[in-house]
């Protein structure tokens, strides 16, 4: 008997094709996604289950899932997936790395550049009408070239921030756990700082950390204490690494000039208190969301799917060690 895949919302449809050739496949073709009961009820005599980062995997769907070999999240972070609870089961857990390292730092430079000179604040005053002549500080922002960027978490994307700013003149400076090894420093033209001097130096502070339980609130008041009044922060790794509700009082208390935010901390909904600042630009968690991308994260999910149902090991396991195991 073919294996039994559900794909839980709407995908590019490449990837439809490959799971097809691969077992059959109950697809959810819809934004909506399913309820948790909906979930646990179609995943139930499934081996296979490709799911979005607004698709909660915990244990009960999991419980629900006697047959499931494998989860392919179409996503780079899989922190809507609990994933001690899929290792103990021996479910491969896999995500979609590399795919969209460039199209995401694209997207955080552009909101570092339109936070920074404040083009979204411009063009609402524009097509309001308020337009009326040139002002010697109209949308006076902050300049991006010959000024430091800091890089809070040196993953791919982090690097991509680098290599960017590279172009744009920027010292960069970053904090991880880990300092790279000197030729990456080289290569990127980066310097590694400990993490108050990254939050004290940054004049662009761009967050790249994957979410869990250390970076939850990473960046808080006490951080918004030491940054610049002319500081811009820029957040489009998860958004519970930021604490909302205290970048809110920074920004409207002047602690910090601006941020770029492409991810919040209980989406879709977003602190009431941001929407009412003219200083933050907000975008719906569209880091990754170029077409070439977007399609190449569908296939790379079904891909990694197919390869588990095949008895292959998958291209990008977040959890190896069953495979070690085995
Ligand atoms: C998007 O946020 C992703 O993790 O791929």
């Amino acid at each position: 008997m073919p294996p039994r895949i559900l794909v839980t919302r709407h995908v590019y449809p490449e990837a439809i094709a490959i799971l097809e050739a691969a077992g059959d496949v109950q697809y959810n073709d819809t934004s909506a996604g399913l309820s948790a009961d909906q979930l646990q009820a179609a995943v139930a005599d499934k081996q296979a289950l490709v799911c979005q980062l607004t698709d909660r995997i915990d244990a009960a769907v999991m419980d629900a899932a006697s047959e499931l070999k494998v989860i392919a999240n179409v996503a780079v972070g899989f922190d809507n997936i609990d994933i001690p609870v899929a290792t103990g089961r021996g479910i491969l857990v896999t995500n979609t790395p590399g795919v969209l390292t460039d199209t995401t730092a694209d997207l955080a430079f552009a909101l570092l550049m339109a936070a920074g000179r404040r083009i979204a604040e411009a063009d609402r005053f524009l097509r309001s009408g308020q337009w009326h002549q040139w002002e010697i500080d109209l949308f006076s922002g902050h300049d991006i070239h010959g000024h430091t960027l800091g890089i809070l978490g040196l993953g791919r994307i982090g690097l991509g921030m680098a290599k960017r700013a590279q172009g744009f003149g920027m010292r960069v400076i970053y904090h991880d756990l880990e300092r790279a090894a000197p030729e990456v420093e080289d290569e990127y033209g980066i310097e590694y700082v400990d993490r108050e001097t990254l939050f004290r130096d940054s004049d662009f502070l761009s967050v790249h950390v994957p979410l869990n339980d250390r970076t939850r609130h990473m960046v808080g008041s006490a951080e918004f204490e030491l940054m610049k009044p002319t500081a811009v922060l820029v957040n489009t790794s998860r958004g519970p690494v930021v604490d909302e509700r205290a970048l809110a009082e920074a920004l409207e208390s002047g602690q910090v000039a601006s941020a770029g935010l492409d991810v919040f901390e209980d989406e879709p909904t977003v602190e009431p208190r941001l929407l009412a600042l003219e200083n933050v630009v907000l975008v719906p968690h569209i880091g990754s969301a170029s077409i070439k991308t977007r399609t190449r994260m569908c296939t790379m999910a079904a891909k990694n799917a197919a390869a588990v149902l095949a008895g292959q090991a998958p291209p990008n396991p977040v959890n190896p060690e069953l495979l070690d195991a085995e």
